[in-house]
């Protein structure tokens, strides 16, 4: 098979990258480790910066975030003995919100319009190899139910997650990776009742932290912060809401509704950065790059900053033959790569118990919250990060 754009993986950022280009009438193919349904069955963040959600629309996907998710113009912090704060997003970023929208959904919107426009996914790919990635003619080659398959193309986009083979395909003198490993998890719960609070609550206690988040108004996902040693499976429904409860205010605490788990797992946080992202003919995107914590929700919108300025270089490429954006990729994408990654440091740091932390760095995140609610200097950062930090 022979394409302009050879995609490795079916994530958000792989479809969303191989929609926007199919609009322009460039030629990609995706390339997924997986089936749809095993793709479709992870549950994810769902916060959308408005920017993520404007090429939603612009890939032709987002008639249904807009139709079913929910706009929020703000979201609540509680902490210091059950006081809640409330942080106006729309008043301080300048009149923008987010989107709440589950990335399963988006996932499933992004697969039905290649669909529906005929976009080639090869699923189940099997040993997917890169080839000749600093020659002009880059290849890969993979093996579909055993047998052996090759892709000629211009470019190859590695968008295929954290644990993908893209990014070791770049030489390990070329390389370089940065790591920040948490010592705790997020227990996270999906169930079919209506969410304690129609904004995300974030919540500091000193047993750990919570969040209270949701998909629609009758689907709510709620999270609690354990230590790595714990397994889901351990965890009863019954113990989740009783550790959650405790958490929160006692007036949200006691209108909460609870019900039987429709998925429970433990995500361990880590904040990772893999450089450069372009080698060759190869270009990161997405996780198979760079790792957030999900405390401020920037997974899936980091990634969709890569997508944007990828798919305006090679758009720039292949209608004008200029290649600026293609050689400023891995700078201009980085650069924003690490605010968001210092954004979702200082969230997770002001808001978990980290285990060897003593007196003083507790009065310190006390000290920084208090600030926070105190400033509209603090706030109006804390919102303009939140709704996302332009292109
Ligand atoms: N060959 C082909 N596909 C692969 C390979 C491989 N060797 N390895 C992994 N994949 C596929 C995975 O099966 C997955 O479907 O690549 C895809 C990568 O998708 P994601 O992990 O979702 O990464 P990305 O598309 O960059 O999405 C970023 O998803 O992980 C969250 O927090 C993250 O919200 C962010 C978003
Ligand atoms: C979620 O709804 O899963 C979610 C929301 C906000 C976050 C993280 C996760 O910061």
């Amino acid at each position: 098979m022979k394409v302009q754009v050879c995609i490795i993986g079916g994530g958000p950022s792989g479809l969303l990258l191989s929609q926007l280009l199919h609009r322009q009438g460039i030629e990609t193919v995706v390339l997924e480790k997986h089936t749809r349904d095993h793709v479709l069955g992870r549950i994810r963040a769902g916060v959308l910066e408005h920017g993520f959600a404007a090429l939603m629309r612009e890939a032709g996907c987002g008639e249904r975030m807009d139709r079913e998710g929910e706009r929020h113009h703000g979201f609540l912090i509680a902490h210091a003995g059950g006081r809640m704060d409330r942080v106006d997003l729309h008043r301080y970023s300048g009149g923008n919100s987010v989107l709440v929208y589950g990335q399963t959904e988006l996932t499933r919107d992004l697969y039905d319009g290649r669909e529906t426009s005929g976009a080639a996914t090869m699923f189940e790919a099997e040993g997917v190899a890169l080839h000749d990635i600093t020659s002009p003619r880059p290849w890969v080659s993979y093996r579909s139910r055993g047998e052996p398959c090759r892709v000629d193309c211009d470019y190859i986009v590695g968008a295929d997650g954290f644990h993908g083979m893209s990014r070791h395909s770049i030489p390990r003198d070329v390389l370089r990776e940065y790591e920040r490993v948490y010592p705790f998890g997020w227990l996270g719960v999906l169930s079919r009742t209506p969410p304690v609070s129609p904004e995300l609550i974030y919540v500091r206690h000193e047993r750990g932290f919570a969040l209270c988040s949701l998909r629609s108004q009758v689907l709510s996902r709620y999270y609690v912060q354990v230590p790595l040693s714990d397994r889901a499976a351990a965890w009863s429904d019954e113990a989740f809401w009783a550790e959650l409860r405790r958490r929160l205010p006692a007036e949200v605490a006691a209108r909460l509704i609870t019900g039987p788990s429709i998925e429970k797992s433990i995500a361990p946080l880590r904040s990772f950065v893999a450089e450069p992202m372009r080698h060759g003919r190869l270009f990161l995107a997405g996780d198979a790059a760079h790792i957030v914590p999900p405390t401020g929700a920037k997974g899936l919108n980091s990634a969709g900053a890569d997508i944007h300025y990828l798919y305006h270089a090679m758009r720039a490429h292949y209608r004008h033959n200029d290649d600026t954006g293609l050689e400023a990729y891995s700078q201009k994408a980085l650069t924003r790569v690490w605010q968001a990654q210092r954004f979702s440091w200082w969230m997770t740091a002001m808001l978990h118990r980290f285990p060897d932390n003593g007196s003083y760095d507790d009065r310190l995140q006390q000290a920084e919250l208090s600030y926070l609610f105190s400033s509209e200097s603090a706030l109006a950062s804390l919102a303009e990060n939140y709704v996302g930090l332009p292109y």
